[in-house]
């Protein structure tokens, strides 16, 4: 797959480092080619950097990993993203991009493009290596595009996720970031720290 990361930093460079290690070609899309978070994702395979226009034009997955209020400025610099599939990897916790309660519903109201909620649950050394004592743990999404969840799905097993779970339609992306908020207090309010995941199990 052809890849845009928009957002380079710490979500973003480990899913362009993971994704690019299965053979995809990542397209970086940053505000400055001069001076950018994760400038050492260069080094990684099929790796090249982009104006945000620019990648987007070159890619048919769109991450989004920034902060949320940045969406407004991202859709203005994306152009074309009818038949892109965009992935929203963001969680309003701390600031929603006001009117809209999370990016993925700005997305839905500003764009055409197919859009799924994923990789927004965990930290992101989990998305680096979900492997735990041998055992890989899960992912989890959301949202009304089946064909948006089946590539999401698919780039979730190439990070090393054992699979993601379906949490719904659009009706269950900010329990998707609630689940995140969870992960957060477990890991950093109750200060169990950032080596911690969740799995679901089955009898
Ligand atoms: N950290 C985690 O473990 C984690 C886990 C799950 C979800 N999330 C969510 O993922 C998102 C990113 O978190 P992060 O920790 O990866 O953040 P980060 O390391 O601070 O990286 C943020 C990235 O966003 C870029 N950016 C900021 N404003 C932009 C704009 N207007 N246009 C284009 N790019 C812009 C920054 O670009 P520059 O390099 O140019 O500054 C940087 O590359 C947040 O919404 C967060 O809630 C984080």
């Amino acid at each position: 797959m052809n890849i845009a990361i928009i957002g380079t930093g710490n979500v973003g460079g480990a899913l362009a480092t993971n994704w690019s290690k299965k053979g995809n070609t990542i397209n970086l899309g940053v505000q400055d080619k001069n001076y950018f978070k994760g400038q050492e994702l260069l080094k990684n395979k099929n790796t090249s950097v982009y104006s945000i226009n620019e990648a987007v034009a070159k890619s048919d997955v769109i991450l989004i990993a920034t902060p949320p209020t940045a969406i407004f400025e991202i859709i203005g610099q994306m152009g074309d993203v009818s038949e892109k599939i965009i992935i929203d990897a963001t969680n309003a916790v701390m600031k929603s991009p006001e009117p809209y309660k999370t990016v993925y519903h700005a997305l839905a109201d500003k764009t055409n493009a197919e859009i799924v909620k994923c990789f927004n649950t965990t930290g992101f050394e989990n998305m680096l290596n979900p492997t735990y004592n041998g055992e890989a743990v899960d992912m989890f999404m959301a949202g009304d595009n089946e064909k948006a969840k089946s590539v999401a799905r698919q780039l979730a097993l190439e990070c090393g996720f054992d699979t993601c779970i379906d949490f719904g339609k659009s009706d269950k992306v900010e329990l998707l970031e609630k689940f995140a908020l969870s992960w957060i207090n477990i890991a950093i309010m109750q200060g169990q720290g950032r080596d911690i995941a969740f799995k679901v199990v089955r009898r």
